[in-house]
């Protein structure tokens, strides 16, 4: 059995390789890996749980103030534990980080950036989107962060394959049309006919008929679902021209772009937090107190002892109960520590994924006002991957549009750039679809390659092969504790972080109320 679960999670890292996380999730969910609905409620530890049993609440160093480590203080915060947060980086928040003009962003092995947008402007360069049964929507509601919808899926966005360049409406009713011909036809000719009795049979190609919208006999001819040249007002409408053939629309290669969004994590509707993703951490660190949090405050050494943890760092040795430390696990590893050679090793397993993102503010929206583009996502196979139009500030005078997100060796190439010739190649390549329009007009642009942020090393982790390491990490080295989206089947999504720190704090919190 654990032989099995393990080659299947090993699946899954590979297809995670190919089509990045979502596509590793909606793997887990089809292979019944995806957590599930009955996980154990969460209860935040309350100040009664202590006097109650006469018992005080410990002191925690928490190490990093990004998702995780914000969230395990403020969970523990609630009882009145005395939690102090150690921060590498100059400001809390970790990948959730959100640019505006007049922020500043350093880079390993790079020239920093002055960003420059305009007022009202914002860019995540971190996550980006919050899919509505996450965690990450509770925490939201609990903070009083208002929330609006991210549109991650609109037909009017295009899908850019093999040079072509595609309305994803147009891709889509060509793509679903001539499989649905295909099956519709096969069932016609009876080759199903072992497999379906006569009724499922009608009821199957009166489904086609719709999911294709197929003609009398069950031909695809082209679609309106395929869009216009001129919309329907008082006349008709121009529509797109017909399709080109089956074998044109196969040679194409629309496939995996419009089905980006149909894993469970990327389904419409999600949501992002009104005016910037770092409104979760904004508001976190008022909750938790910004007095808890030290900026600046890299940690040099970890030392599990019998009564306690102490934690050296720049600033000086913080003596706490316990610790959890929350940074992501390669730069953990470089840390000296007495927690055992098995989980330095385990620390170890866990590699970065590079990736990266830019922003482009342009002085006209464009997008809206010719492309009726109102937010969502253009896929593309070129290096730049996607291209996402803003899900707020509609019909504003200017506006901000992710001009790529990528990982891996596109990543990298794009890292390996100055932010000026990452700026060029996205236009160039963003042109390929937009038209010359996509050139002019950028205001500014600010650009992110999170494997060279510091105290941060990378987007996410990929585990190899998810081992016993996986498993080690989950438990504590002795009054260690570890945190973070990568400990979770939701690597790359802030609900992974708060997931995990809600585990660590109800174990915590159940060992000190068991403690002597
Ligand atoms: N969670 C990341 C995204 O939505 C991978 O793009």
């Amino acid at each position: 059995m654990e032989g099995a679960a393990l080659t299947r999670r090993g699946l899954l890292v590979g297809i995670g390789a190919v089509g990045g996380a979502g596509a590793m999730y909606a793997a887990m969910g089809a292979l019944g890996l995806a957590p599930s609905e009955q996980d154990k409620a969460f209860t935040p530890p309350r100040p009664g749980d202590f006097t109650l049993r006469g018992r005080a609440a410990a002191s925690v160093v928490i190490l990093g103030a990004g998702v995780a480590g914000l969230t395990a203080a403020y969970e523990l915060g609630k009882a009145g534990y005395d939690c102090t947060v150690l921060e590498a980086r100059a400001e809390a928040g970790g990948r959730n980080l959100t640019l505006r003009g007049g922020d500043r962003l350093t880079e390993l092995r790079g020239p920093a950036q002055e960003v420059r947008f305009g007022e009202g402007v914002y860019f995540n360069a971190g996550p980006g989107r919050i899919a509505p049964w996450m965690v990450t929507l509770d925490y939201c509601r609990e903070l009083g962060i208002p929330i609006e919808t991210f549109v991650n899926r609109n037909a009017a966005a295009y899908v850019h394959t093999n040079g072509q360049t595609l309305r994803a409406r147009t891709a889509q009713a060509d793509m679903y049309g001539y499989v649905a011909e295909l099956l519709a036809k096969a069932t016609d000719l009876g080759a199903l006919d072992k497999m379906i009795t006569k009724d499922d049979r009608e009821r199957l190609l009166d489904f086609l008929r719709r999911f294709g919208d197929l003609g009398p006999k069950l031909e695809y001819e082209g679609s309106e679902r395929r869009g216009f040249t001129e919309f329907p007002a008082i006349g008709a409408g121009t529509p797109i021209t017909a399709p080109g053939s089956l074998h044109q629309v196969l040679a194409a290669g629309t496939g995996h772009a419009i089905t980006n969004d149909f894993g469970y994590d990327q389904a419409t509707p999600m949501f992002q937090p009104v005016g910037g993703m770092d409104a979760i951490v904004t508001k976190l660190v008022e909750a938790v107190g910004a007095d808890r949090i030290r900026t600046g405050a890299r940690v040099t050494k970890i030392t599990t002892l019998a009564d306690g943890v102490e934690v050296t760092y720049t600033g000086g040795t913080l003596k706490a109960d316990y610790c959890i430390a929350a940074l992501p696990p390669h730069l953990l590893a470089r840390i000296p520590h007495n927690l055992g050679a098995e989980v330095a090793a385990a620390l170890r397993t866990p590699v970065p994924v590079p990736a990266g993102k830019i922003g482009l503010e342009y002085g006209t929206r464009w997008w809206e006002l010719e492309d009726r583009i109102y937010g969502g996502v253009t896929e593309t196979d070129l290096d730049i991957t996607h291209i996402w139009y803003p899900s707020y500030g509609y019909h504003s005078e200017r506006g901000l549009l992710v001009g790529y997100y990528n990982t891996d060796e596109n990543a990298e190439l794009y890292a390996a750039l100055t932010p000026d010739d990452r700026r060029r190649r996205a236009l160039t390549q963003g042109k390929k679809i937009h038209g010359e329009k996509y050139r002019q007009n950028v205001l500014s642009s600010a650009s992110i390659a999170w494997e060279r942020q510091e105290h941060i090393e990378g987007g996410w982790v990929r585990w190899p092969s998810v081992d016993s390491s996986f498993t080690l990490l989950q438990r504590p080295a002795g009054r260690v504790y570890f945190a973070g989206d990568w400990l979770t089947h939701l690597i790359a999504w802030q609900a992974g972080a708060m997931e995990s720190a809600r585990g660590v704090v109800t174990e915590l919190h159940e060992r000190v109320l068991r403690s002597p």
